[in-house]
């Protein structure tokens, strides 16, 4: 912050204090006028009674008044919610971790139920020793925390040939960020032995779709983590519960939930799904393929159109989250006029590698339109792409790996519309 954006920013807030009212109630008149407010002067209803004992909630849950901070769906988007998408309340959540019980989920045929005494994990193909391993077994090797997000490569897809979906939830909302508790899948394989010829995994989980992709064993060997707890607690059923890979950086494909087996092979399983579904169609015909990392992004998730602008004129905090498969973010740049000018926002913490990074511009708002953007940078140096060089290397038909720039129009009345600028 400036010193002289501090400094109003100060001036402010002693206006208010003066006035007898906190900073952000300065703008109601009513109470600036000094009516009585019956909040302060009255005792209220909460201080009279008594509140609930700890029997009340053996596992808690969020509060009635947080009802709408929930994972959506856009129904739409798939014929049926069973192989379907939902998507993370980004736009009402702070901080870098998502709670499992709102973090999105991607099924191909549902979330299954699957109880942890009747996990097993098979390692099998070219190893000198094909094991099975139960849940009791995964909790005897020495395990490690790590920090990842995890982005569905479709996030953001629907935004490729214009402004589709009005919310930061819904244009980026597939993805999410929790601390796993695991093994290195490194320590299972040494466990089983990789012959010389082994030079990918095949990986698949245990509901009727499978999931099976195909890694690098370069990368299975590097830092890929057999997880079973997430944020400190058991992974949630729809999260893969009792055991789901981590692949940092990579899209979310390969993160297969409710782990059943890994092969070692030479080469890379051609499924169908790869071949057809998680493939970019460029503009002149041909497509990317094995696009696994997931490039650096950021998104501005308030003000932003589920999360509009409720106060007038003055400080104003611009947030949101920015993130790369490639290593930490440096640095993030907000625009309020749709990538004109660039002030460099603050990250509330360093970035980590392969995490969310929150950032703040603490600004002062003139009530005045804004064309709002962040961009992204991380410690390889590469810049977040406007929408327009993504599309003059990709065209208008792909979906996946859509990384682009997102502008928000903060309107004088403090909401907001997803928009393209050009
Ligand atoms: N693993 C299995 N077994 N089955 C699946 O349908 N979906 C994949 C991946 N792993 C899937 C799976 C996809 S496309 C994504 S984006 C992530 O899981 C989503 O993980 P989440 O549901 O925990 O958010
Ligand atoms: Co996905």
């Amino acid at each position: 912050m400036s010193e002289t954006s501090k400094n109003s920013r100060r001036s402010f807030l002693k206006g208010a204090a003066a006035a007898g009212v906190g900073a952000v109630a300065a703008a109601t008149t009513a109470r600036a006028q000094g009516t009585p407010d019956p909040l302060i002067t009255e005792v209220q209803p909460w201080a009279t009674g008594l509140g609930d004992g700890v029997d009340a909630t053996p596992y808690g849950l969020p509060i009635e008044y947080e009802a709408d901070v929930v994972r959506r769906n856009v129904p739409w988007l798939t014929a049926d919610p069973i192989s379907s998408i939902n998507f993370t309340p980004i736009h009402a959540l702070d901080g870098t971790i998502t709670p499992q019980g709102c973090a999105f989920e991607r099924h191909h045929s549902g979330a299954i139920d699957l109880r942890k005494e009747d996990y097993r994990l098979m390692i099998n193909g070219l190893v000198d020793q094909p094991l099975v391993f139960t849940y009791e077994d995964l909790e005897r090797f020495a395990r490690i925390n790590r920090v990842f997000f995890c982005e569905c490569a479709a996030n953001t897809g629907m935004e490729w040939a214009g402004a589709q979906l009005n919310g930061a939830q819904f244009t980026h909302g597939m993805i999410h960020n929790m601390e796993y508790s695991g093994v290195p899948l490194r320590t299972l394989l040494e466990e089983a032995g990789v012959k010389p010829e082994g030079k990918w995994v095949y990986v698949e989980g245990a509901d009727a779709s499978s999931n099976g992709r195909s890694i690098p064993l370069e990368k299975a060997l590097d830092d890929v983590l057999v997880a079973f707890k997430a944020n400190g607690e058991a992974l949630r059923k729809e999260h893969g519960y009792p055991v789901r890979l981590v692949v940092p950086g990579w899209e979310g494909n390969m993160w297969i939930k409710w782990l059943r087996r890994i092969e070692v092979m030479e080469g890379p399983v051609e499924s169908r799904e790869e071949t057809s579904k998680y493939t970019d169609t460029l503009a002149n015909g041909t497509s990317r393929k094995w696009t696994w990392v997931m490039d650096a992004k950021s998104i501005v998730t308030s003000p932003s159109p589920q999360a509009p602008i409720k106060h007038g004129p003055g400080p104003l905090v611009i947030t949101g989250l920015a993130w790369s498969g490639r290593g930490a973010i440096k640095r993030v740049d907000v625009s309020k006029d749709g990538g004109k000018t660039w002030e460099t926002a603050r990250l509330a913490n360093p970035g980590q590698p392969m995490a969310l990074t929150r950032f703040y511009l603490d600004t002062s708002w003139d009530g005045k339109e804004m064309l709002l953007q962040a961009r992204a940078m991380d410690e390889t140096g590469y810049v977040q792409p406007t929408k327009k060089m993504l599309r003059e290397v990709r065209g208008e038909n792909s979906v996946y790996h859509n990384n682009c720039i997102q502008t928000w129009w903060v309107k004088e009345t403090g909401e907001a519309e997803n928009v393209e600028v050009s």
